[in-house]
C-alpha cells in the first residue's frame, strides 16, 4: 500500500563528501550525482552552497549539478545556509535556462543546541531562525521548495544530552515558516532506538509525522543507524537520509561517521512490507548502489564502509 512507500534521500554527494579533507574534481561528483541517478534514485542531495571558508569541498557545487546527467523524476536539493547562498542558487539556475531546472529545492539547516549552531552557522538557534525564515520567504517566493534540517537531535558533541522539547520546538518552527519536511539529524550518530522513539514521540506532538512531514538522518558512529531507521519507519516516518557507501561527517561534529549506508537500508528493507520508491524499475537498485558505493570510496583512497556492500562485494 501507498503508506509504505519510503523515500530515500541519497545524500552522499553533500553530507557524503563535504567532510572530505582532499580536493575532489568536479568531474568524479558529477559522475557520482549521474550513477545515483541512473541507479534510480529520485531524490539526491547534490552538494551545498555555504561559505567555501568553512566547507571548502562544497566549492562548485554549481558546476556538479550543470555537469551531472540528468533523469526525469529525479529531485537534486542543495544545501544553502544564508541569503547568499540562496542568491548563488538563484544566478545558478538563471545561467543555465533548462527544462527542468537544475534543482527545485533547497534545504536549510539550524540546530538544537545553541552550542552546535554557533559552530556550523556562526550564530545561535533563535538568530538562526530568524535569519531562516527570511530565506526560507524568498525561496519559495522564486518557486522554489524548502526542506529544513534539525542538527543533533540526540546529543551535541559540545553540550550534551538534548532535550528533545527543544527539537519540536524546532521542528514546529521550520515547518511554521514553510519547509515542507523536517530532517531530523542525529549528527553524532550516537543515538539508539530507545532514543530515538522517545525524541519522535515529542517532535510528534508538534509536527504531522503523518504528513511525511518528518524526515530521519542518522549518522552510524555507534552503529545504531540501521535500527533507528526501521524505528522511525515503525513511528511512520517515510523518508529517509542515507549516503551510498557510508560516506560522510559533519566537519563541526568530531569524529561523527557518515550516515547510514544507502545499501544496508535497501537491504534490511527487502522483503519488508516496506517498497523502497525509485524510479528505475520502480525501486533502487541495490546492486548498482553497491558498485557506486565502491566505486566512490575507492575515489578517495578507501574501502566502502556499508556492511551490505561489502558482504555482497565479497560474494
Ligand atoms: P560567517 O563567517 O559568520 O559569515 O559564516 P559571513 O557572512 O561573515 O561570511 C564569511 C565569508 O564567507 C564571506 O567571504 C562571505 O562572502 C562568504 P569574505 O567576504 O570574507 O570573502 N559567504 C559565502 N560564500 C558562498 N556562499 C555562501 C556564503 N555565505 C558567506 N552561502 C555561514 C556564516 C553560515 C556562511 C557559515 O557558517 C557557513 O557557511 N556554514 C555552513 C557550514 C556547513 O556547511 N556545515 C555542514 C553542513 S550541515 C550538516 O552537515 C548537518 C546535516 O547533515 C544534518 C546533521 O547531520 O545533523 C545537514
Ligand atoms: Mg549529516
Amino acid at each position: 500500500t501507498p503508506a509504505n512507500i519510503v523515500n530515500i534521500v541519497e545524500v552522499g554527494p553533500r553530507d557524503g563528501l563535504q567532510n572530505e579533507k582532499g580536493v575532489i574534481p568536479v568531474s568524479v561528483k558529477a559522475a557520482l550525482v549521474s550513477r545515483l541517478g541512473r541507479a534510480g534514485v529520485k531524490i539526491i542531495e547534490a552538494g551545498s552552497f555555504v561559505s567555501p571558508k568553512w566547507v571548502p569541498q562544497m566549492a562548485g557545487t554549481g558546476e556538479v549539478l550543470a555537469q551531472a546527467e540528468r533523469f526525469p523524476n529525479v529531485r537534486y536539493p542543495v544545501l544553502v545556509p544564508n541569503q547568499k547562498g540562496l542568491d548563488a542558487v538563484t544566478t545558478l539556475l538563471a545561467e543555465n535556462p533548462v527544462s527542468p531546472p537544475l534543482t527545485d529545492e533547497i534545504a536549510i539547516f539550524t540546530a538544537a543546541t545553541d552550542a552546535f549552531a554557533r559552530a556550523n552557522l556562526n550564530t545561535t538557534t533563535a538568530e538562526s531562525l530568524e535569519r531562516l525564515a527570511l530565506v526560507t520567504k524568498a525561496a519559495l517566493d522564486r518557486g522554489l521548495r524548502v526542506r529544513g534540517y534539525v542538527s543533533v537531535v540526540i546529543a551535541c558533541p559540545y553540550s550534551g544530552m538534548v532535550d528533545y522539547v527543544r527539537v519540536r520546538e524546532i521542528a514546529k518552527a521550520l515547518i511554521d515558516m514553510g519547509c515542507y519536511e523536517v530532517s531530523l539529524g542525529d549528527t553524532v550518530g550516537m543515538g539508539t532506538p530507545t532514543q530515538i522513539s522517545e525524541m519522535l514521540e515529542e517532535v510528534k506532538k508538534s509536527v504531522p509525522v503523518g504528513k511525511l512531514a518528518v524526515r530521519g538522518h542518522f549518522h552510524d558512529t555507534y552503529g545504531t543507524a540501521v535500527a533507528n531507521v526501521l524505528t522511525a519507519l515503525s513511528h511512520g516516518v517515510r523518508t529517509i537520509d542515507a549516503s551510498v557507501g557510508g560516506l560522510g561527517g559533519c566537519p563541526y561534529s568530531p569524529g561523527a561517521t557518515g550516515n547510514v549506508a544507502t545499501e544496508d537500508v535497501l537491504y534490511a528493507l527487502q522483503d519488508s512490507p516496506y517498497h523502497v520508491a525509485g524510479t528505475s524499475a520502480g525501486t533502487i537498485d541495490l546492486e548498482q548502489m553497491v558498485d557506486i558505493g565502491w566505486w566512490i570510496s575507492e575515489q578517495l583512497g578507501r574501502e566502502s564502509t556499508s556492511r551490505a556492500g561489502r558482504a555482497i562485494r565479497a560474494r
